[in-house]
């Protein structure tokens, strides 16, 4: 079923999580000289409008990069996914935000490669058009890549199978980000079987999977078969900006699980989910959830780690609803990289 588009959900509460970790984990990654491997299994458009088209139907933004916006006390670990969104912005008002291969391409380095899928024929084309663009502005700033043509390539395929033919990627190290809408439940079904085959081809590689916290079976049942995936740990970070709604409608909460996190990930959580909760929180159902530990066959041979979940602690908790609009904080100096000019927007039609 290819009917969700990305652009009604751009920049929500469940972005700005993905896109935090996914930048945090690329950023460790970057830590050592050797190259590695990008893979988006769905990558979506790549840039949204947030003024124009899906995105403006339920502004749903403002339930996730708009309060953060123009913050003056953003702490130090999140500031690095906001200045990916504040060089898009150079304006200082937000007017776009960055899918995930955008984020990607902005972070990685010129030795890493970007292997992104996306199935739906509009929401490739964009993408495509996309990178042509950011591709073009780079050169016209003097910057050409000296692995043309290598360093992006964009399949108009299904990621899950596409996924099997890169692994083991030839430097022996990638990160995976699995990103499926979930509109059909099959998609919790396939995770799981995709997970599985990569980490048998690649066992060391870094793996994110975003998923949503609903009430539906599937939904709470994969964060627990994903945990008995073999790797060397896992990682599992929730973020609920409300209890659930009355008719059980609306996403309220979604989740990163990754395999084989990095060891300063934990930290790092726990440094800015509180801010998170704090300020996207809109009711005393507001929390995070951070646990983590190794996979049920290795936990028999070695010595087990504790395994932590946290709810919001009171301190945390916001003391009223808050309405997703941002502070009137002075705006930002943008001191990166300028915004391709006319990059297209996934727009509605
Ligand atoms: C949640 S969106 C991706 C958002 C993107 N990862 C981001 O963070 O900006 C999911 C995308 O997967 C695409 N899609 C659905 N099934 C797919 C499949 N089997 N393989 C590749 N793409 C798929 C959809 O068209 C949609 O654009």
């Amino acid at each position: 079923m290819l009917s969700y588009r990305h652009g009604f959900h751009a920049g929500n509460h469940a972005d700005v999580l993905k896109h935090f970790v996914l930048i945090e984990l690329l950023n460790y990654l970057n830590q050592k000289d050797t190259a590695y491997t990008y893979v988006d299994t769905h990558s979506g458009a790549g840039l949204y409008s947030l003024d124009t088209g899906y995105a403006t139907k339920n502004a749903e933004y403002e339930t996730g990069i708009a309060p953060l916006w123009n913050r003056d006390d953003i702490p130090t670990a999140l500031q690095v996914y906001l200045d990916v969104i504040q060089d898009l912005n150079q304006s200082g008002k937000l007017r776009y935000y960055p899918g995930s291969p955008y984020c990607a391409d902005q972070v990685m380095r010129e030795q890493d490669r970007l292997r992104l899928f996306e199935l739906h024929p509009s929401e490739i084309k964009i993408l495509s058009e996309n990178f042509r663009k950011l591709e073009a502005h780079k050169a016209e700033q003097g910057i050409r890549p000296s692995t043309r043509g290598k360093r992006i390539m964009i399949n108009a395929g299904d990621g899950f199978d596409g996924l099997k033919a890169l692994l083991p990627p030839p430097s022996r190290r990638a990160l995976v980000l699995i990103d499926p809408p979930y509109e059909v439940k099959d998609d919790y079904r396939r995770v799981k079987v995709c997970l599985e085959d990569a980490v048998q081809r690649f066992p060391t590689g870094v793996y994110a999977v975003w998923y949503p916290v609903l009430s539906r079976i599937e939904s709470k049942q994969l964060p627990e078969r994903l945990k008995r995936i073999p790797g060397n740990g896992w990682l599992n970070v929730t973020l609920s900006i409300s209890g659930p709604s009355p008719d059980g409608f609306g996403l309220h909460s979604s989740g990163m699980f990754i395999i084989n996190p990095p060891w300063t990930l934990e930290a790092t959580l726990r440094e800015v989910m509180p801010y998170l909760v704090r300020v996207l929180g809109k009711d005393a159902g507001a929390r995070y959830t951070i646990e983590s530990g190794e996979t049920e066959v290795l936990k028999s041979e070695r010595t087990p780690r504790t395994t932590t979940q946290r709810p919001m602690r009171s301190a945390d908790r916001p003391s009223d609803a808050r309405n997703g609009r941002p502070s009137a904080a002075p705006a930002r100096q943008n001191t990166r990289v300028a915004r391709p000019a006319n990059l297209n927007k996934s727009r509605g039609r």
